[in-house]
């Protein structure tokens, strides 16, 4: 585990977009494990910048999405897929056949998270795996006390992620109460994960996802077996954290 500790938002997300930029130009037809929330935002601006600029393509990339709301249309401002479209995929020159993202208005969702896997392994798997964390410790959708065996599923949102994405909606009625995640089995094979977090209400699920036992109730807790994983965090997300053991690149 790296942990990489920077002085903001913005540090945070030009380091993290750096990391995937360079993951793609090592190897240009890279799998990308993508998250949305507000957390990625930054980073992808900065990798759209980078695309700008010359430095990277995403014609033969392939992209994972972690999740999807279930029952919100593709079209909904709210949906996931209108996230990546707005933040990422309608900026770059990526083909619309690459970019995967659960399909949350399906009619069969078991049968949708079987085929969501099966494209995973038919692509190779996930060669970096970008995440965020909720202030419960969930990553993807992989609310407390999820299995760690779990393949992409459907889950029901923790009250505590309803009320923190209400923010997003006019009313916490409107926030859909269940979505379909890849589950902890599909994070944990990705090769490469990186984490980021930012702000002082992370400062908590991070110490406890980097230090804490490695249990269900704090899903984020698993990655400490992953062989390759960096945490990529603002001061803020990192003020719990003990200082020596953090690449601090704001000194
Ligand atoms: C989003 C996702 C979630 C978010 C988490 C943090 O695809 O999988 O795990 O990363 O809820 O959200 P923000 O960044 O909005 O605090």
């Amino acid at each position: 585990m790296r942990i990489i500790c920077v002085n903001n938002y913005d540090e945070m997300s030009e380091k993290a977009a750096n990391i995937v930029a360079s993951q793609i130009i090592l190897k240009p037809d890279s799998v990308l494990g993508l998250a949305t929330g507000s957390t990625p935002i930054g980073m992808y601006n900065h990798i759209v910048k980078a695309y700008e600029s010359g430095k990277i393509s995403f014609q033969n990339v392939t992209t994972f999405n972690l999740d999807e709301y279930l029952n919100l249309d593709k079209n909904n401002a709210q949906s996931y897929y209108f996230y990546m479209r707005k933040n990422l995929y309608d900026k770059v020159d990526i083909s619309i056949e690459n970019i995967n993202i659960p399909d949350g208005i399906t009619d069969n969702i078991q049968e949708e998270c079987i085929r969501y896997e099966k494209e995973i392994r038919n692509k190779g798997g996930i060669d970096i795996q970008v995440l965020g964390i909720g202030r419960n410790g969930h990553i993807g959708f992989n609310e407390p006390d999820i299995k760690f065996e779990a393949l992409t599923h459907m889950v029901n949102l923790d009250d505590q992620t309803i009320k923190d994405n209400s923010r997003f909606f006019d009313t916490v009625k409107e926030v859909p109460t269940k979505a379909i995640s890849m589950g902890i089995k599909t994070i944990m094979r990705a090769r490469k994960i990186v984490l980021l977090a930012s702000g002082k209400e992370k400062a908590n699920c991070i110490y406890e996802a980097i230090y804490g036992k490695i249990t269900p109730n704090l899903p984020a807790s698993v990655l400490q077996l992953h062989p390759d994983v960096v945490f990529v965090l603002d001061k803020e997300a990192a003020s719990k954290l003990d200082s020596e053991e953090i690449d601090k690149e704001y000194l």
